[in-house]
């Protein structure tokens, strides 16, 4: 399986220190943010990389991640000409990904665990089913995709809801198969000027062939001072 791991974007909730940095190489804990996206990937057996970000700072991310040698990988590089959302920068990987199922990593989340177990599950998966999504027990549920579920079947998930209908919300780490392509075509940008991936993963739960599993132990999106912080003090701790 590829993996591809997103490190794009603006990071203005972080600004003025992304003003000049990616986001993405900012240290957490001992290491450079997008390190613990691509050492948690490989870990879990997947060992063919694109990471996507922009013109602006791809130098930044290649000296981190380089070929991918370091970090027991092969790792490529493809640029988002705008941010225009996390959906706009999954339309960049087709050619990439071919006909293969890949995994989608955020690259400002960060897991304790290794993700292995949702890839094999995703590989064994039943019939039908083309995208397997991680979600996570949190106490700020209005910062995420937030999870409406009805006796254990996902119904819909809301992205940023004033009034969180459950405490569990879509981390950013997404299994698909090759038909994520052919449903993230002609989408509509969101009030904040983006292709929103909860739009093209609420289209898989509406055909019925999106499945989830649910992370246990720790999990934080480092894209605020605040997650940001916990994140850096969990990762010293372990
Ligand atoms: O962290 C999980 C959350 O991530 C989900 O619960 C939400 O449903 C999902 O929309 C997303 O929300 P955020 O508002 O936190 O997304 P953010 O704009 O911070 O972008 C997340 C990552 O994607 C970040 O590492 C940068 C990358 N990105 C983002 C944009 C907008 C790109 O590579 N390109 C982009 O254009």
């Amino acid at each position: 399986m590829k993996g591809v791991i997103l490190a794009g974007g603006t990071g203005s909730r972080l600004a003025p220190l992304t003003n000049i940095f990616n986001k993405h190489i900012l240290p957490i804990g001992r290491k450079p943010m997008i390190q613990y996206s691509i050492e948690n990937l490989v870990a879990s057996g997947i060992e063919d990389i694109l990471i996507i970000t922009g013109y602006p700072h791809v130098g930044q991310i290649a000296s981190i991640a380089g070929s991918g040698k370091a970090f027991n990988c092969e790792i490529s590089y493809r640029i988002q000409d705008e941010p225009n959302g996390i959906a706009g920068a999954l339309q960049l990987c087709e050619s990439y990904v071919s006909e293969n199922d890949f995994a989608v990593l955020l690259g400002d989340n960060i897991f304790k665990n290794c993700l292995r177990e949702h890839i094999e599950k995703f590989k064994n998966r039943q019939e039908g089913i083309e995208c397997q999504l991680l979600f996570s027990k949190v106490e700020d549920p209005q910062r995420f995709g937030v999870g409406t579920f009805d006796n254990g079947k996902l119904k819909e998930i809301i992205e940023k809801p004033v009034m969180p209908m459950s405490d569990l919300v879509c981390t950013g780490f997404y299994l698909y198969s090759k038909n994520v392509f052919d449903l993230s075509r002609d989408m509509k940008k969101s009030n904040r000027s983006e292709f929103e991936i909860t739009d093209v993963n609420n289209k898989f739960i509406q055909n019925e062939t999106a499945s989830y599993t649910i992370e246990k132990d720790w999990w934080i999106d480092a894209g605020t001072f605040e997650s940001y912080e916990k994140a850096f003090k969990l990762s010293l701790n372990g």
